[in-house]
């Protein structure tokens, strides 16, 4: 994007929720102040709301600690981004919405159906934009995918296998001992971590899912499965040299998953790991934690035009990665993150794409930051599409929930009757 096209004056931001997230699209604002501008923050921790006003010379009365008094105070601004935990995306959404923002939300969008179709449909009303984070749409491996199959030189989809290798790592830092953990808390598991995967997969194959079924449950994170003479932290337990789940390990040791702890002013982030393996909930037992969402979960749908995907969400891998495999009625498409192979059945061709440089780059290989300019060109003009706006995101949505539904009840959910 060109400045001309931006315009002459930095979009105003409100930050709601300056966590790991908000740092990530803000980015955007550190390397383009003359397009973004944070005016104000709302954060209850302090230390993350004191960073964020320093790095963006905010003044004190632009600084909250509650986003619903932020929201009352009639700041001056063009767009609020809400990036607090799933738990409270609902709320802070319906009162900027109805304080007339435009809003970029994290995703999922709620933690209900009934309130993702409440915040559309406030949007419509108040006539906002809502923008829905589904990165994968501005990710270049994901967008090559995308265009292959919409260029139509394959044929028509007609299967889809896809497999979401969560990882040991994630699986137990997030949805173990972690903000996901907890479906009341959070989500679902299916929405939490793959609704941006059935997205991406109804993005592709343009089409609306008829029916579904979805099997999965706790299998093994559960108190029945602790190791005898096991600890409730790892830091003391006699188990954990051999354990493949030990958070000292995993902090510690290889250092991973540590950017989400607040290393204390003036400590340093040995003395941010040490206070969670003594006494954070990153430091717990994965069979003591009080998690009950799913650690392993398939997904099979049946689309409007009878072609089928299945999903399956393993966590039980070294693998960190999506898996795609795509069977067209003139060729098929596989891919894992790395390469991406293209085979045409006649004339019969192959190619290959590697996206290996890629994988792994920043912020999602960039795709934060492309979500976030394409949102705030279209704050420039509302009337221009956005790639990842929220009536798209109600359908993956609405997906996602059905396939909870399933899971619990063991029955096929019918998505035909259902109205929007
Ligand atoms: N699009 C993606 O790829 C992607 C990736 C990771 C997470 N997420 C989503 O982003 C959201 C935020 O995740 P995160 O990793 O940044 O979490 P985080 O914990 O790092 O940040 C959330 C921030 O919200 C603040 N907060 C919590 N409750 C608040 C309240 N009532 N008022 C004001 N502030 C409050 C917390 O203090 C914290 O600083 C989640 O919904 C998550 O599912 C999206």
């Amino acid at each position: 994007m060109n400045n001309e096209s931006f315009g002459s004056a930095p979009v105003r931001v409100i930050v709601i929720g300056a966590g790991n997230r908000a740092q990530k699209y803000l980015e955007y604002a550190r390397r383009f102040p003359e397009r973004l501008r944070p005016v104000a923050v709302a954060d209850l921790n302090g230390q993350r709301r004191r960073s964020l006003a320093r790095a963006f010379s905010l003044p004190e009365r632009a600084c909250f600690a509650r986003y619903e008094e932020l929201l009352a105070a009639e700041i001056d601004a063009d767009m609020v981004l809400v990036t607090t935990p799933d738990g409270v995306h609902y709320d802070p959404a319906v009162r900027a919405i109805r304080a007339g923002y435009h809003v970029l939300l994290e995703k999922p969008i709620a933690q209900r159906w009934d309130e993702c179709l409440e915040i559309a449909r406030l949007a419509r009303e108040q006539g906002v934009l809502v923008g829905v984070c589904h990165v994968l749409r501005y990710h270049p491996y994901f967008t090559k995918i995308r265009q292959l199959v919409a260029s139509g030189e394959l044929g028509d989809i007609v299967s889809i296998n896809h497999t979401v290798s969560v990882g040991l790592d994630r699986m137990t830092h997030s949805y173990v001992r972690g903000a996901f953990r907890r479906t009341r808390e959070s989500n679902p598991i299916l929405l939490a971590k793959c609704c941006h995967d059935i997205d991406f997969l109804l993005w592709l194959t343009g089409k609306r899912c008829r029916r579904l079924s979805s099997f999965g449950a706790l299998r093994w994170f559960r108190a029945a499965n602790a190791p005898e003479g096991s600890a409730e932290r790892c830091i003391d337990c006699p188990v954990e040299p051999t354990c493949p789940f030990s958070a000292r390990d995993l902090y510690y040791v290889r250092r991973d998953w540590v950017d989400n702890f607040d290393i204390p002013e003036g400590g340093t982030l040995d003395d941010a790991i040490l206070r969670e393996l003594r006494a954070g909930p990153y430091g717990r037992c994965v069979f003591r934690c009080d998690n009950d969402v799913a650690d392993h979960q398939i997904v099979a749908l049946e689309m409007e035009d009878r072609s089928t995907i299945s999903l399956t969400m393993d966590a039980f891998t070294k693998d960190d990665f999506r898996k795609t495999c795509i069977r067209l009625t003139g060729g098929e498409i596989d891919g894992d993150e790395r390469r991406l192979r293209v085979r045409r059945f006649r004339p019969a061709d192959e190619r290959l794409y590697d996206f290996s440089e890629v994988l792994g780059q920043p912020f999602h290989a960039g795709a934060d930051l492309r979500l976030l300019e394409d949102f705030l060109q279209s704050v420039r003009d509302p009337s221009r599409p956005l790639l990842a706006g929220i009536d798209d995101a109600l359908e993956s949505h609405r997906v996602c929930y059905a396939a909870e539904e399933s899971r619990m009840t063991g029955r096929t959910v019918d998505l035909r009757t259902e109205e929007r």
